[in-house]
């Protein structure tokens, strides 16, 4: 079966496109300005995503089966600065992927976010109504819409604050992985709610879905906290000093785009379809510990 995931050099990306070819997938990963390093079984296609017509001549020559769209401006800063870059990127390049699902009867997976969310509740269930307070949020909500109308043959999943190791941007666990291991403080915000969802799992239930071919929208996310008891959980996996970790409010920082209070997302519904196990934040932060002591060699 020939999968095709973009966004195969980011955070999530990455993650699935070894767990598909680790299940013997004949998969094809899209990137643009970090080259993925080479997989066994992994073809790397480098495309812009800006090109939509250069999207329908690639998809054209792959011919997969399944798009697993994970490519987007995930940097909610730079979305609300450049707006034009984040809908060409976002929601065009959406556009043409899911045309070319519709018409060629590619299944369609396509990885969307909490930001959907305002924020001003928490535990967000998939038949709550989205309200996005930023641009980005606003991109994702906007090509979900798009690939519920282009084909039936799809799944929406969203997550919330995707951590773990591989590839992809420096995220909020790594960060505070980094700076507690020389030792420097991290400012965390204490009023700040989120499921922080490691990309691990997250790629483990998406393969599941895909396996079984499930259809419609799923939250995929971990537990609920706060990001300063988020980053005081991995301080003391890690063994690092607890109290290196200095709480903040969101009054002291001021974003570009704004945050949702508490994004955070209710899972009942995956949990009940699926059997890969959505862990306590202690165990999820426990295979991340060892991925890191083993990407140490140690
Ligand atoms: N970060 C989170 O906490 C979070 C939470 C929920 C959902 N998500 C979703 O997860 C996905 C990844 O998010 P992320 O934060 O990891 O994003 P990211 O760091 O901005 O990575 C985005 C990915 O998209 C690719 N990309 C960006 N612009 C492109 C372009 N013009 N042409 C081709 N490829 C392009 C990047 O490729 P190169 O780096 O190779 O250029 C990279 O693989 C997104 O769909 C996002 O909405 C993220």
């Amino acid at each position: 079966m020939r999968i095709l995931v973009t966004g195969g050099s980011s955070t999530p990306g990455y993650k699935l496109v070894l767990k598909l070819a680790e299940r013997g997938y004949d998969v094809y990963a899209q990137y643009y300005s970090h080259e993925i390093p080479e997989i066994p079984g992994v073809r790397r296609v480098r495309l812009d995503l800006r090109d939509s017509d250069k999207i329908i001549d690639v998809l054209g020559d792959i011919k997969p089966s399944i798009i697993i769209h994970t490519a987007a401006v995930g940097d909610v800063d730079l979305c609300e600065t450049n707006r034009d870059f984040a809908w060409r990127v976002n929601v065009e390049a959406t556009k043409a992927i899911s045309r070319f699902a519709s018409r060629n009867r590619s299944f369609l997976v396509y990885l969307s976010t909490d930001y959907v969310f305002d924020g001003e509740r928490g535990m967000y269930r998939e038949e709550d109504t989205p309200n996005p307070v930023n641009y980005y949020g606003l991109t994702k909500l906007v090509a979900e819409g798009i690939v519920a109308s282009s084909t039936e043959d799809h799944v929406i999943v969203r997550a919330s604050h995707i951590y773990g190791f591989g590839m992809g941007r420096v995220n909020f666990a790594r960060h505070v992985v980094e700076s507690l291991s020389k030792g420097q403080p991290v400012r965390a915000l204490v009023d700040q709610w989120l499921s922080p969802t490691l990309n691990t799992l997250l790629a483990e239930a998406i393969v599941e879905i895909v396996e079984k071919g499930l259809r419609g929208l799923f939250h995929i996310a971990g537990e609920r906290v706060s990001r300063y008891d988020f980053a005081r959980a991995i301080a003391r996996r890690f063994g690092f000093k607890e109290d290196l970790i200095e709480p903040i409010t969101s009054r002291d920082i001021v974003f570009k785009a704004r945050r949702p209070r508490d994004s955070s997302l209710n899972t009942e519904k995956a949990k009940q379809l699926l059997k890969t196990p959505f862990h306590s934040l202690d165990h999820s932060l426990e295979i991340l510990y060892r991925e890191w002591l083993s990407a140490r060699g140690v």
